[in-house]
This record gives structure tokens, C-alpha cells and sequence, in this order.
């Protein structure tokens, strides 16, 4: 068992990549904290979780909440859990617009989620790590759309560009306390995230992805699981990119 007694914290945990990262760890031996805005969602994964064993918990959380964030690390405190792992997961991909038909609202709809949500949840399980004084690992969700950027999706690209970088800068400030920031961009992942796109756009997923097919949310658990666990020990401020060959 590659976590075995270790917490995980993992945000938007209620659904597609989160739900199945969770699993994965779980499957591993990872205590796990589900953080998920859609409550009855959340309480669905958690009884997945729970079913293999392992302790879990769940904090209906808005992670773009100053006050959430805090109230959620808080809940791991009343219990005496430490955070060994921070999966900042949690987003929503907004509408695509064109960026001059952007409005303010659908532009901080996504890059306050993505962005501020996984500064205020890093900044909590950092301090928490630097207090336990044995590291951890901590891993962002960034996008292909990041390094390549999404026509349509401005905000969603500049939220995932800021995240790969802000998992640069930040790998480098806690690296000599053993606390890992690593990034994962992935290309197209089968999850209900891809159900707000336009239909015609399904098509054109498949054909740019040089291996022929949408990936799968396991094959990005597999990736948070190497990052998460000490066979990535030397890796640190990257970011990783599962896409079947989208982006090279
Ligand atoms: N599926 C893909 O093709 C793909 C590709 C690249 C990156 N990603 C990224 O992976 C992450 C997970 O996406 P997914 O595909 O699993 O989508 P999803 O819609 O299946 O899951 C996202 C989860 O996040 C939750 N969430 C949304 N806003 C939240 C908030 N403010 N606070 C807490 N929880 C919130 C949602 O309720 C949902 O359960 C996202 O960051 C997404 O941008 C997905």
C-alpha cells in the first residue's frame, strides 16, 4: 500500500477525476477527506470511499470560500488529522464564450474557483504540513488548456495557466521542508465536466487526440498517485501531462 495511513484532502471529490482519485487513494490506504460544494454528491462518494475500508469524512465546501477553506481544514483539526496530501480538484469548466463577450461574471465564475480555490486550500494545508514537520504533497489540477489554451475558454485557460505556474513558484518556496507541489494537465477526460461543451466539439476531441480516444478518469488517478506517493520524491514544481498525445 503506497499511502497507507496517510490524509488526503481532495477538493470537488463528488464526481470525475476527484471521485476517482479518491477511490484510487483509498484503495491504497489513504485516510480521505472529501471537499465537494455539491453536498449530496460528496456524501455519495464518501460512502464509495468508506466501503473500502478506510476513514473518510466529507465538508460540503465552496473552495473559491475564504471561510470554507478555513472552516474545512479546521473540521481536520477537531478530529486530530493531520494533512498528509492536498488534491486541489475542484472546477467547473464555465461556457465557452468569446472574450469579447465575456462577461465579469463568467470570468471570476471560473478563475475564482480554479485559481483563488486552490491558493486558499494550498495555503491551509502548507501551514499544517510545515507544523507536522514531515512533508507532504501537494497537487494541482491545471489542464492542457493551460499550456496550449482553449479557443472559447479564456478564463478557464488564463485560471489553468496560473495554476502551473503558481505550482512552480510555490514547489520552489517549501521544497527543502519536503513538501512536494506538483501540477496535472490533463487533455480530455471523460467526466460530466465535458457536458457543458458544445456537441460538435466531442468529435474534434477524438480527432486531435493522436491516441483516438477520450481518457479515462483512472488514467489521471494513476498520475495523482505517483505524485502523491514517495515514487515521486524528486519531482517537484512539474507538471504532468496524461492526454493521449494532444499536447506533446
Ligand atoms: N475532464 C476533463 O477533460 C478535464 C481536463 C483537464 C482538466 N480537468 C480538471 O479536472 C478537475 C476535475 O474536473 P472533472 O472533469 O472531474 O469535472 P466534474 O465536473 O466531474 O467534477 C468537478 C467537481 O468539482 C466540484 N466543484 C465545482 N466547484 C466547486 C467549488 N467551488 N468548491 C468545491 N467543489 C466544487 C463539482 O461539484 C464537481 O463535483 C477540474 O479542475 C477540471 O478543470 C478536467
Amino acid at each position: 500500500m503506497k499511502l497507507k495511513d496517510k490524509v488526503a484532502v481532495i477538493t470537488g471529490a463528488g464526481s470525475g477525476l476527484g471521485r476517482a482519485i479518491a477511490l484510487r487513494f483509498a484503495a491504497e490506504g489513504a485516510r480521505i477527506v472529501i471537499a465537494e460544494l455539491n453536498e449530496a454528491k460528496g456524501e455519495e462518494v464518501l460512502r464509495e470511499v468508506q466501503a473500502t475500508g478506510v476513514e473518510a469524512f466529507a465538508v460540503p465546501t465552496d473552495v473559491s470560500n475564504s471561510a470554507a477553506v478555513t472552516s474545512l481544514f479546521q473540521a481536520l483539526d477537531d478530529r486530530g488529522w493531520p494533512v498528509d496530501i492536498l488534491v486541489n480538484n475542484a472546477g467547473n469548466a464555465g461556457q465557452l464564450t468569446p472574450v469579447h463577450q465575456m462577461t465579469d461574471e463568467q470570468w471570476h465564475g471560473v478563475v475564482h474557483v480554479h485559481l483563488s480555490g486552490t491558493f486558499y486550500c494550498t495555503r491551509e494545508a502548507i501551514k499544517r504540513m510545515l507544523a507536522q514537520g514531515r512533508g507532504g504533497a501537494v497537487i494541482n489540477l491545471g489542464s492542457v488548456a493551460g499550456l496550449r489554451g482553449l479557443p472559447g475558454g479564456s478564463s478557464y485557460t488564463a485560471a489553468k495557466g496560473g495554476i502551473i505556474s503558481f505550482t512552480k513558484g510555490v514547489a520552489q518556496e517549501y521544497a527543502a521542508q519536503g513538501i512536494r507541489v506538483n501540477c496535472i494537465a490533463p487533455g480530455w477526460v471523460e467526466t460530466p465536466i465535458l457536458e457543458n461543451l458544445p456537441d460538435q466539439i466531442r468529435p474534434l476531441m477524438v480527432a486531435n487526440t493522436p491516441l483516438g480516444r477520450i481518457g479515462k478518469p483512472e488514467e489521471i488517478a494513476a498520475v495523482a498517485l505517483f505524485l502523491a506517493s514517495d515514487e515521486s520524491s524528486y519531482v517537484i514544481g512539474q507538471t504532468i501531462s496524461p492526454n493521449g498525445g494532444l499536447h506533446t
